[in-house]
């Protein structure tokens, strides 16, 4: 297989890398695939008893009562926590002090705020034990009436909306830019709750030695994980070891310390024993996030030409009663499309619902649905073709900030995309298409966009004696293949190839790697390993070259490529000296660097940057009964450089996947008397099966941008999730002519 390396020309000593671009496989495949992998809930340590939450069923309200004598009488079970005997916290689980920091439950009173609260900890010798003992409790309740739905509530101006952008932006003359409008469309588009369902339920093995303090846990954010226990135990964060090699799918739910996380840290404490304590399916559609439903108002205006004259976006969104997260659905029409006036708001209401949080492009996503939908049917109104609709309103620069991008290849991506596709031709009206079964056919277009951002990490690169070398960052992999492209990295940072270089990451004592979130663990850890590699070779190369017996002596560190563990003159590659040879001669057992990966203030205040891609999808309509196929769908991504692009297809077909299943599938439904959630399962919660998308295909388009960070990485793990969504909404409108503006389309909105 050989895929064409998109991407920059690589920093000076990476030029003669060769692992960087490679379709390598997963690292730890076969681990996975043979059942070696250790997750978090297969640790054992000796002495463990089980833990099993008892959650509420009730939205709103008090816990009167708990039966906690016959929950203790069952056998094999050892404790129940409750609030009246769970242990003290140095720290207040409701406080807050930034967007990355959610209110937790951890048992601090019996107050109920949504469903599948934690009320209580049964912890016993055996699983079903501690099961059965939950079951005992028997709650009795003071149930207040739950505040459901977006109309359940006063709808309130949030301080804030995504982590921390303003809740309203504007520009322009938005009402007189519509108002002289010759072409104007106006909808509501309504998104549900969504939750994240990684196949791997929340779980956490803890366990105490004194002070100190081992996890098991899937995180995909170690380190804020690491403070926010330690400030809750009033313990340091150092002597909290957190394990987190394996992730089976985050989605964001395992981005911030969690309350069951620390309900597992108290049982641990109360029984002086190790606990496991595993989410069940229907616990995680509670206390671990979600995505908020949201409805959104889009009005547009154009001119003859099919220009927009004005863009407003409104959406009303929901968060919880004690806790927020704003769903920043409208902000994504500040990058995609050029218009003199432009106004996003959002508002909230709150709701006996447990506190929504980053899922699969937060913002992006849900936002994008409506945009490329309202897109849609603004080309349409005008006349125009979907694509040509869009180049017309290419965004040349950042709407919202008049920034230059720092790269953009979304002409490109339109091109190769529609290529592929076979777009040419496509009827403008809709129910034009039949296959030759009469099923109805309908080609919808939408385009990607996802900000590319840059976390905090650092990276720790040695290099030994024997001239091989050892990478360390506490990054995270959540199933995407960090391992394997950050291992490539590492090795191409230090000129080593991939079988002398060890890579060692996912424990929070190697060094923060920050949070695998927004789309940006790659650039952001990759710019770290980079950094410390370089640094360690930067050294070498200046112990080589200021020697007068190295070979290398007087080429200056700028006269020398690291390539295969060895340093080689660029004005003479046949002169050369090995890795291990310069240590031994300056007497050196190795030579240790850190890296840092960190946004660049003075790129990210010049550029506006984001990835982009544009989404192509056919599908099919049975005319009698209204069901609905994706039977094609073609992405074509920008995303800068590409480390692996094994991965990174791996990653766009799983972020089609998740358009697909946010267009046509999922939505959690909520019982309005009790205000509980109805389908908390994964038989009714309805996620694709490989049935539900024939045919995914992604183009790498490449793309390279000197200013995102050192290698020109933009993240690729949630960006095909936003073109792919409205992609598919608008080919539902093109099949059957009908336009369907509350998600999940079902079949009975089409018959
Ligand atoms: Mo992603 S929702 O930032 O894990």
């Amino acid at each position: 297989m050989s895929d064409p390396i998109p991407g920059i020309a690589a920093p000076a000593h990476l030029r003669q890398g060769s692992s960087i671009g490679q379709p390598l496989t997963r690292r730890d495949g076969p681990l996975k695939v043979t059942g070696q992998a250790r997750y978090a809930a297969d640790n054992h340590p000796p002495g463990m008893l089980f833990a099993v939450l008892a959650t509420s069923g009730i939205a709103r309200g008090r816990v009167l009562g708990l039966d906690v004598a016959a929950a203790k009488a069952h056998p094999g079970v050892v404790e129940v926590m409750t609030p009246a005997n769970r242990p003290p916290l140095a720290g207040d689980p409701d406080a807050k002090d930034s967007p990355f920091m959610f209110r937790l439950d951890a048992l601090q009173n019996d107050a109920v705020r949504y469903p599948q609260q934690p009320i209580a900890v049964v912890i016993a010798e055996t699983l079903e034990a501690a099961t059965e003992g939950a079951a005992l409790l028997a709650p009795r309740y003071a149930a207040e009436p739950p505040r459901v739905g977006l109309d359940g509530a006063a709808a309130f101006v949030p301080a804030a909306v995504g982590v921390g952008s303003p809740a309203s932006f504007a520009q322009g003359e938005v009402e007189a830019g519509l108002a002289a409008a010759p072409r104007r469309m106006e909808a509501v588009y309504e998104t549900p709750a969504q939750y994240h369902n990684a196949m791997e339920p929340h779980a956490i093995v803890a366990a105490w030695d004194g002070e100190r303090l081992t996890l098991d846990t899937p995180s995909q954010g170690m380190a804020m994980a690491q403070a926010r226990f330690a400030a809750l135990f009033g313990i340091r964060p150092e002597d909290i070891h957190i394990r987190s090699p394996f992730l089976g799918g985050g989605f964001g739910s395992k981005g911030l310390a969690n309350g069951p996380q620390v309900l597992g840290i108290l049982a641990a404490r109360l029984v002086g024993r190790p606990v496991k304590l595993v989410l069940r399916r229907e616990q995680m559609y509670g206390p671990v996030g979600h995505r908020a439903p949201t409805r959104q108002t889009i009005r547009m205006g154009a001119d003859a030409a099919g220009g927009f004259t004005a863009i407003a976006s409104h959406t009303l969104t929901a968060t919880s009663s004690f806790d927020d997260f704003i769903e920043a659905a409208a902000d994504v029409a500040h990058t995609l499309y050029a218009t003199p006036a432009l106004h996003t708001s959002h508002e909230a209401v709150r709701l006996d619902t447990g506190t929504p949080m980053f899922m699969r492009a937060p913002g992006e996503a849900p936002g994008s649905i409506a945009l490329e939908s309202a897109v849609d049917e603004m080309a349409f109104a005008c006349g125009m073709d979907p694509l040509a609709f869009r180049l017309r309103n290419y965004a040349e620069v950042e709407p919202a900030s008049g920034k230059p991008f720092s790269s953009k290849a979304l002409r490109e991506c339109y091109a190769e995309g529609a290529a592929r596709f076979g777009w040419a031709g496509r009827p403008l009206q809709p129910r034009q298409m039949r296959d030759e079964a009469g099923l109805l056919v309908g080609w919808g277009m939408g385009t990607a966009t996802f900000p590319a951002m840059m976390m905090a990490g650092h990276a720790r690169a040695t290099l030994r004696a024997d001239g091989s070398g050892l990478v360390e960052t506490g990054a995270h992999d959540m199933g995407q293949g960090a391992w394997t492209a950050l291992a490539q990295v590492a090795a191409d940072g230090m000129g080593l190839p991939l079988d002398r270089l060890e890579f060692r990451s996912g424990t929070s004592d190697l060094p923060d790697a920050g949070i695998a979130g927004g789309s940006a663990h790659m650039a952001t850890v990759s710019s770290a390993i980079h950094g410390a590699g370089g640094a360690v070779i930067d050294r070498l190369a200046a112990l080589a070259t200021g020697d007068e017996r190295s070979p290398l002596f007087g080429a200056g560190n700028a006269g020398v490529v690291a390539r295969e563990g060895r340093l080689h003159r660029r004005d003479d590659e046949a002169r050369s000296e090995s890795y291990a040879a310069i240590l031994s001669r300056a007497g050196l057992a190795g030579l240790e660097a850190m890296g840092q990966g960190a946004a660049d203030p003075a790129a990210q205040k010049a550029f506006a940057m984001h990835a982009h891609g544009a989404v192509f999808v056919e599908v099919k309509v049975d005319p009698d009964f209204g069901q609905i196929r994706a039977t094609r769908v073609v992405g074509a991504f920008a995303a800068g450089r590409v480390i692996n692009p094994r991965m990174v297809r791996s990653q766009y077909y799983g972020g089609m996947t998740w358009g697909v299943s946010f267009a046509l599938h999922e939505h959690a439904v909520t019982d309005r008397r009790s205000g509980r959630i109805m389908n908390a399962d994964l038989a009714e919660y309805h996620l694709p099966v490989n049935a539900d998308v024939p045919s995914l295909e992604a183009i790498l388009v490449a793309e390279q941008d000197p200013h995102v960070n050192p290698l020109g990485i933009k993240g690729v793990g949630e960006i095909a999730i936003t073109g792919t969504a409205g992609a598919v909404a608008n080919a539902v409108w093109h099949a059957t002519g009908v336009r369907v503006r509350r998600f999940p389309i079902g079949l009975e909105a089409l018959i």
